[in-house]
């Protein structure tokens, strides 16, 4: 049966990513995993513009691990710009290890006041970095990445992205930015599975972290050694930097900006779409929108998990709204190896699911 996942993230795949996690059996000690490795990292880091600034450096665990990675190597305090739930798992994770926060509340669905990220620069002189959720996920908000970078950079401060969801499918660079470190999952817009992350940092200030961090596993100068030095230190999931890998060609072959316009395309048509069934989109200013996510109002006699079940047994999941999106919303995701296709095939048995339950009338 076809399957294909609306959801934002674990994602869809290509035949040939499935197919690369079925290499022979390997042990991670051995050249030829290194080579994969290597080019995991130098890919990432090429496509993403930071050569001959940043680094690579991969853990085997959710995008969670790498922001954990992150937060544990701070010495200092650290702005958080808070307008969801991915910020506020920044700062647990920050209080998990004592580091003083300087919160700044932003209203869910409203913009990031720019205004406000610089008063607290200049008003509390102790902070050191900045911690930003990209692309927050629950409710499709896209941050001004590039001017906060600019003023992280204006102001001295390390600039900490949370990118799990936002890179690959928004505009991302790592020089152009100014990101002094960012945390990426492989198994959203890098459309491969998930289980492998990375911290993406710049060198120089890698270098520093040397005997830093207080956590042992996800300690980023310790990593980074032992893979520049062709190791790593634990055993990593080979099977799934195979895919990687192969996902991270394939990125590199249709481009950063390709890839971007080719997610504007798909959540283009999908609001359409929804719009042409009669539903009601939360729709944001451009500047905020999110090319992979939409979030949709449900109607009033819609019974979501009536229809996640038809549609799950048609080989499509859904994803229910979370948080400030709440039990009236639902959204879907439009991300990973999909087409235009895959957006008319999952408009088709919505709109036969719709009529099946009533909330529509048959064609
Ligand atoms: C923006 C953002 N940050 C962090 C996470 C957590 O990632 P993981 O579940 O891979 O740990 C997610 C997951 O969807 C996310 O969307």
């Amino acid at each position: 049966m076809k399957t294909r996942l609306f959801n934002p993230g674990p994602t869809n795949v290509s035949e040939d990513v499935r197919d690369a996690i079925k290499t022979h059996d390997i042990c991670h000690r051995e050249k030829e995993f290194f080579e994969v490795l290597s080019r995991v990292n130098k890919n990432i880091i090429m496509v993403l513009n930071g050569e001959g600034t940043h680094s690579a450096v991969l853990f085997v665990s959710s995008g969670t691990g790498c922001n954990e990675a992150i937060c544990a190597s701070i010495h200092g305090k650290v702005l958080v710009i808070n307008n969801g739930k991915y910020s506020d798992r920044i700062c647990d994770i920050l209080e998990a290890y004592k580091i003083p926060v300087n919160l700044l509340s932003v209203p869910p669905l409203e913009p990031i006041d720019l205004s406000l990220v610089e008063k607290a620069l200049e008003e509390d002189k102790d902070i050191t970095h900045i911690y930003l959720i990209h692309h927050e996920t629950t409710t499709g908000v896209l941050a001004p990445l590039r001017k906060i970078g600019e003023l992280a950079k204006n102001y001295g401060k390390l600039l900490c992205v949370d990118t799990v969801s936002g890179l690959g499918g928004h505009e991302f660079d790592l020089k152009k930015d100014n990101i002094a470190f960012c945390a990426v999952s492989a198994n959203k817009c890098l459309e491969s599975f998930p289980g492998v992350s990375f911290v993406l940092g710049r060198t120089d200030e890698i270098k520093k972290l040397e005997g830093k961090s207080r956590s042992f596993y996800f300690d980023i100068y310790a990593q980074w050694k032992k893979e520049q030095g062709g190791e790593t230190p634990f055993t990593p999931a080979v099977q799934l930097i195979f895919a990687l890998d192969r996902a991270l060609q394939e990125f590199v072959e249709e481009g950063s900006e390709r890839r971007i316009e080719r997610y504007q395309g798909l959540a283009k048509q999908m609001r359409k779409g929804l719009k042409e069934l009669g539903f009601e989109l939360i729709l944001l200013p451009d500047e905020m929108q999110s090319n992979i996510l939409t979030a949709i109002k449900m109607p009033e006699k819609m019974d979501y998990w009536e229809v996640h079940d038809k549609l799950k047994e048609r080989g499509i999941t859904i994803y229910s709204g979370k948080g400030v999106l709440d039990q009236r919303r639902f959204r879907v995701a439009t991300l990973g190896h999909i087409s235009d296709k895959d957006v008319d095939w999952f408009l088709q048995n919505l709109r036969e699911v719709m009529e099946e339950v009533g909330l529509l009338e048959k064609k």
